[in-house]
């Protein structure tokens, strides 16, 4: 996406969060409308997230549970898609561990589809709430400097945030042991660390990624207690970054793997509860913009 688009996403995610907050009613723009939530891959927050989101929205919201349905009788990714939509949904929100999986559906049907999360591809839509949420935290994105911290080679979430920091003018830096990051990663506009202590030097964000172990076949790190040592984020290496960074974390947390208790639960610097609001807000967002026309 553009910067004008993503800015038109993350001022009426925005908007909803206010709305929300406040108690002022919100309009069921999608009243008599169906959304589908097609989950291949475990979920908590996303599902929910996006259930919620249809919900405060006035849409009919159906989650297909996988493990039920004629996918586990064999049926192709593209024929579940196929069936769902001639029952004429106006939103199929998907997540699979196949990278590319949203994009092919959205070819073959004919309401709108939101990615939930593809693989070790993308994760749209925590990249837009994790945008919104350093915004509103920070005031702006351009010129922050946010240091993704963790498994980046399997993680959707390091991907999709780097291409909308980046679009959005913030100086984006990586850090994980050489097994954890993806080739030629400086290609992707970041700059690359491998010294926990170097890469959050004087950060304004710093974002922990959780060990995406069922994406690894072998082993990556020696052990999860090594991993934490050099790359757990704990009180000590957070001192090297900027006195006032907010801390993010996407969720599922791994307490004592890639951070420790006492940051995570910070009330004053910890931002994890706000993503995790500013998240329905997005989707919300996203939901209106795709079933109801073209932002402005
Ligand atoms: C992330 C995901 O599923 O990619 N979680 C999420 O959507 N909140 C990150 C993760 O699973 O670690």
């Amino acid at each position: 996406m553009t910067k004008p688009e993503i800015t038109a996403l993350l001022d009426l995610g925005d908007d909803y969060l206010q709305r929300y907050q406040d108690g002022t009613p919100i309009k069921k723009v999608l009243k008599d409308r169906t959304q589908i939530n097609l989950f291949f891959e475990d979920s908590t927050r996303t599902r929910t997230s996006f259930e919620l989101a249809g919900k405060r929205l006035g849409a009919d919201v159906i989650n297909m549970i996988v493990s039920s349905s004629s996918i586990k009788k064999g049926e192709t990714l593209i024929d579940t898609a196929m069936t769902l939509n001639a029952m004429r949904p106006s939103a199929l929100v998907v997540r699979h561990s196949a990278s590319g999986a949203a994009a092919l559906l959205a070819q073959k049907v004919t309401c709108s589809v939101l990615n939930a999360g593809d693989g070790s591809h993308e994760h749209p839509t925590q990249a837009l709430l994790d945008a919104l949420t350093i915004r509103r935290r920070k005031g702006q994105i351009e010129g922050q400097i946010v240091a993704i911290c963790g498994d980046i080679l399997h993680s959707r979430v390091a991907r999709s945030n780097i291409h909308l920091l980046n679009t959005m003018g913030a100086r984006v830096r990586v850090i994980a042991p050489p097994t954890l990051m993806p080739p030629f990663a400086e290609n992707l506009g970041v700059s690359v660390h491998h010294d926990m202590r170097e890469g959050i030097a004087d950060a304004d964000v710093v974002m922990m990624l959780r060990l995406q172990t069922e994406r690894m076949q072998g082993a990556f790190v020696p052990s999860t207690s090594e991993y934490f040592h050099y790359y757990g984020l704990d009180a000590k290496k957070l001192a090297h970054a900027k006195d006032d960074a907010l801390i993010m974390h996407p969720g599922p947390m791994n307490r004592g793997v890639e951070i420790d208790t006492v940051v995570a639960d910070d009330i004053d610097r910890s931002a994890i509860q706000d993503q995790v609001e500013t998240g329905v807000a997005i989707r919300m967002a996203c939901l209106d913009a795709l079933c109801n026309g073209p932002l402005p």
